[in-house]
């Protein structure tokens, strides 16, 4: 210490200031990963969740108190060796060496907004609310690498007759349908070019929906059943099925900060979602790292003048249906979303209505220990959920994030699991023989499969049938909301 001491006191001012300061910020950068691994919202779940992350963020903290040491130890040995040689040189190359670390970091995070596939085709996306008819409006969204200024033409004709155009060049293209008729097929185009694309609007007859929801397709993951996915969206697309909506429960890409994913899955879903309306849920793998600009860009158009980009309340014939923002678990049910839920459910609607919740993470559920986490019956989101459920009279909630196929009944509340859009099944675990344990209020539980859930509410009941990529049945009940 009183060898480091004296080199300092040897320094100029000047070199003391550059020497010092070089080495706080390279230290105070490195150790604000940890910072940003435990509040950012692409990170903080991740690093809660598993193992192997936390340990290497403790390693990259660890190599931050590592390069001063070393500048120590560099100084003590110089001053041994030769006191009145002062080892700037070595110093300098040391401390730009641990800027790199901090520096490559943030400058990765930083860019990954800007590093982008291509443009991404149309989607027909549910957004907030009603229209005047009782049916939710709808945008086209779209997304081009190109600042541009579009246009579409809708209207209830092959001749449109509607007409908006964007005032200002965007790479963000949204077009809001609103006030829309039901049973009734619309035609829109984009640029007054190329194809015509139509979509069917619901019929208003209240409490009557029928759509199909399933979760976690892992576009872009090594082990992903690209082959399911696409079954899938071909029971969605056949008019036979008649699915009037599509909610996709999260995880759609495997790695949310790489654009390759979500454009793959932008680019499968299109021929498809952009004549059923779409409303993806984000989950944990969209929003990774800095995924959840993807996210919004490609799923949440900015249409409705001060609703929630992440979450939603949307309302078809009578029927409630939120979707939430709950990737890991609570970490993103911000104070603003809380107050907005409760608000909603207390102002907007009652107990007797059908009210549907929708979300990536899960509440009741069965599944295994992972990464040193226990991915079974989610405490803090039962903790924080059930009770708000009961009291408003949540009929039935919709989950992926395991995948894997389950119902689970608590308190009269139907709890549904649908990871099956062709991320890697849950049955690895069990061949692996890896912990497990069942839900509470478990009724059906399937690890082995891919598939998706139908759900037809008419009037009172809704008929909830879990299928194959192939439709075959491999579940079904029904749930009276009386
Ligand atoms: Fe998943
Ligand atoms: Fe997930």
């Amino acid at each position: 210490m009183k060898k480091i001491k004296e080199f300092f006191a040897d320094l100029s001012k000047k070199q003391k200031i550059t020497y010092i300061s070089l080495i706080s910020i390279a230290f105070l950068l490195t150790e604000s990963i940890l910072l940003w691994a435990i509040t950012d919202r692409g990170m903080k779940g991740l690093f809660e969740w598993v193992n192997y992350i936390r340990t290497i963020t403790f390693l990259i903290c660890l190599i931050g108190f590592i390069f001063p040491v070393i500048a120590g130890i560099i100084i003590v040995i110089s001053k041994n060796m030769n006191p009145s040689k002062k080892p700037l040189k070595s110093l300098l190359i040391l401390t730009i060496f641990s800027l790199i670390i901090p520096i490559g970091f943030y400058g990765y995070v930083g860019s990954i907004p800007y590093i982008r596939s291509g443009d991404k085709p149309p989607q027909l996306l549910l957004l907030n609310g009603s229209g005047a008819n009782g049916i939710p409006n709808l945008a086209v969204s779209f997304w081009t690498e190109d600042r541009t200024t579009s246009g579409i033409n809708w209207g209830p004709t092959s001749s449109m007759g509607t007409r908006s155009d964007e005032l200002t060049k965007t790479k963000i293209h949204s077009f809001l349908l609103e006030d829309l008729s039901p049973n009734i097929t619309y035609f829109y185009q984009i640029n007054d070019a190329g194809q015509i694309y139509n979509f069917t609007t619901m019929p208003d007859i209240e409490n009557t929906f029928k759509f199909m929801t399933s979760s976690d397709p892992h576009f872009g993951a090594e082990n992903n059943n690209l082959t399911a996915t696409n079954k899938i969206l071909d029971q969605l697309a056949d008019p036979i099925n008649g699915y009037q909506s599509f909610f996709m429960l999260g995880d759609m890409v495997e790695m949310g900060n790489n654009d390759a994913h979500y454009q793959e899955a932008c680019d499968t879903f299109s021929p498809v979602t952009s004549h059923i309306p779409f409303r993806p849920v984000i989950g944990n793998h969209d929003a990774m790292i800095g995924g959840h600009q993807f996210w919004v860009d490609y799923f949440s158009p900015d249409v409705v003048e001060d609703a929630p980009r992440d979450y939603f309340h949307i309302e078809v014939n009578g029927i409630h249906i939120f979707v939430l923002d709950l990737e890991w678990g609570t970490e993103t049910y911000t104070k603003a979303q809380k107050t907005w839920f409760e608000n909603e459910l207390e102002e907007n609607t009652n107990p007797d209505d059908w009210i549907l919740v929708m979300s990536h993470c899960f509440y009741y559920v069965s599944g295994y220990h992972v990464d040193g986490s226990d991915w079974w019956d989610h405490q803090e989101m039962i903790e924080t959920f059930a009770s708000v459920f009961i009291k408003n009279g949540i009929d039935m909630v919709f989950s992926g994030h395991n995948h894997i196929f389950e119902v689970l009944e608590n308190d009269g509340i139907y709890y549904n699991i649908i990871g099956g859009l062709g991320g890697h099944p849950d049955t690895y675990y069990a061949k692996e023989g890896v912990v497990g344990q069942l839900g509470t209020g478990s009724i059906y539980y399937s690890t082995d499969i891919f598939g998706f859930l139908e759900v037809d509410i008419q009037g009172d009941d809704a008929f909830l049938t879990f299928r194959t990529p192939e439709n075959q049945i491999v579940y079904n009940y029904t749930v009276n909301r009386l």
